[in-house]
């Protein structure tokens, strides 16, 4: 059988989830690949914390970024170590080099997605990042393969699990803000720094990484209102639940004519609307569009195996490419003409 050798950047809460996986459904992913996926090496800050976790998946760890870049025994470089840089520089080498990429890197899609998709157009290679939004929910293959024949003209999402999980302790349980956001910590939700949870932040980049796939439009995060949950006081909350409203942090991308409008913002959502019964970490995105009309998708928005079977999702899809002998750089090429020309502005 080939063997698929992948080099892994990050061996955190979501990266060693991913050869947990590939073991896990080492049998089915051959059978829909013909290939074996295997980590090969692990590119992580102290080999001694990471030893054990290297020794029990067979990963050889590396604090060379380059013994996995100048290996051309490895294909596909997975990065997940979150933030702008090393990140952007690290998948822009595996590029060049010729090696597809999947990353779960939403600062980065939003804020360099033009840059990189076009790169990766350059060098024939594969760029895939389902899980930078929305952890479990396969929504943007679903946006682009799915509605491909829709005209989208509403999204609101529920996009941060972590700020879900402490309005959900608020309103149920009347825990303080304070006290929801430890909470959230502890389970692995939050990012290492919660700020950009809180602020919106976080939010912000996955509708604009939403918006590019439902509109086809680059949205920069400029263009995006951020308001997050910071500060918010439990008697808010107390009187959303009082009125019959749920409120949640939503994040909304709207087409009126040619503009669209995108924002963030803690909302009363009515208690009919699907989206106030999406509780603790759960993400969904709601989307309105002419031919389906109302349809939402929901799922688990953080945490370690949804976003690792995400990753691994777009491992099987790349391993199809190679079968077909072609590349999909992402999911639908009219977005990528698209970013390419919003980017280079
Ligand atoms: N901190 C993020 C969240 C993790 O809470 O949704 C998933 O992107």
């Amino acid at each position: 059988k080939e063997k698929l050798k992948i080099g892994l950047l990050g061996l955190g809460v979501v990266g060693s989830g991913v050869p947990e996986i590939l073991i896990a459904h080492q049998e089915k992913i051959r059978q829909v690949t013909g290939m074996d996926i295997v980590v090969e090496k692990a590119f992580v800050r102290d080999i001694e914390a990471k030893r054990a976790l290297g020794d029990a998946f067979n990963i050889q760890l590396t604090t060379s970024i380059n013994d996995i870049l100048d290996d051309p025994e490895i294909s596909i470089v997975v990065e997940l170590m979150g933030k702008i840089e090393p990140a952007k520089t690290y998948i822009s080498q595996a590029l060049e080099k010729g090696k597809h990429v999947v990353t779960a890197n939403k600062d980065l899609l939003a804020q360099h997605g033009g840059e990189l998709v076009a790169l990766a157009q350059k060098t024939h290679c594969d760029l895939y990042y389902e899980a930078s939004v929305a952890g479990g929910i396969p929504i943007l293959r679903t946006i682009a393969n799915s509605l491909a024949a829709d005209d989208i003209t509403n999204v609101l999402g529920i996009v941060n699990g972590t700020t879900n999980y402490m309005l959900t302790k608020m309103v149920n349980d009347a825990k303080t803000y304070e006290d929801a956001l430890k909470e959230a910590q502890a389970l692995g939700f939050a990012e290492s720094d919660p700020t950009n949870d809180v602020d919106g932040i976080d939010a912000a980049y996955k509708m604009v990484i939403l918006s590019q796939f439902a509109f086809g439009m680059n949205i920069s995060m400029e263009q995006v209102s951020v308001k997050g949950i910071r500060g918010l006081a439990l008697e808010d909350v107390a009187m959303a639940k009082q009125l019959g409203y749920e409120i949640k942090l939503i994040g909304a991308s709207q087409k009126t004519g040619e503009s669209i409008h995108v924002e963030v913002s803690p909302m009363f959502v009515p208690k009919k609307h699907p989206l106030a019964s999406v509780s603790n970490e759960y993400n969904a995105v709601f989307i309105e569009s002419s031919g389906v009309g109302e349809s939402m998708y929901y799922g688990p928005g953080a945490g370690a195996k949804p976003t690792a079977t995400s990753v691994v999702s777009d491992l099987i899809t790349i391993a199809k490419n190679i079968r077909l002998k072609t590349t999909g750089h992402m999911f639908n090429a009219y977005r990528h003409e698209t970013l390419l020309t919003s980017d280079e502005e």
